[in-house]
């Protein structure tokens, strides 16, 4: 299983997709580092990579929120699957500094990785996605 952005998961705002693109391809390098055989350093780098550039993008997705006037109930749910992301990738991050990269914790890390983000962006980032649009045609 590849992790990779297909077209099918676009929300219709480019600023988004475009993050969303560029999160697939660091979640996807991260897996390469151990593939590849190279050390736990290069994954080390992989994770900071992926979890300063997740940091901005919920911050700007968050912005959006409050822009775009998304419904409050609609903006807690969100915030909230944000907060369970952090929760998940920190026990991951955690798990790492003490096994270091098993094969075992790789399958489960690229699993909740993808399964995170493809059910987050199909349930939720798409809405906000709906909620932008309805807002600049009105
Ligand atoms: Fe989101």
């Amino acid at each position: 299983m590849a992790i990779e952005w297909t077209e099918d998961l676009s929300v219709g705002i480019e600023e988004i997709d475009m993050q969303h693109k560029e999160i697939f391809k660091m979640a996807a390098n991260l897996i390469d580092a151990v593939n590849n055989n190279t050390d736990g350093e290069q994954l080390a780098k992989a994770i900071k990579f992926l979890e300063e550039y997740v940091v901005l993008h919920f911050a700007l997705e968050e912005s959006f929120m409050v822009q775009s006037k998304y419904p409050s109930k609609l903006l807690l749910q969100h915030e909230e699957q944000h907060t369970e992301f952090w929760e998940k990738f920190n026990d991951f991050k955690n798990e790492f500094a003490g096994t270091g990269p098993t094969e075992f914790y790789l399958t489960r890390f690229k699993l909740f990785l993808n399964d995170w983000l493809v059910n987050h962006i199909c349930k939720v980032d798409k809405s906000l996605g709906d909620v932008m649009r309805s807002v600049k045609h009105s």
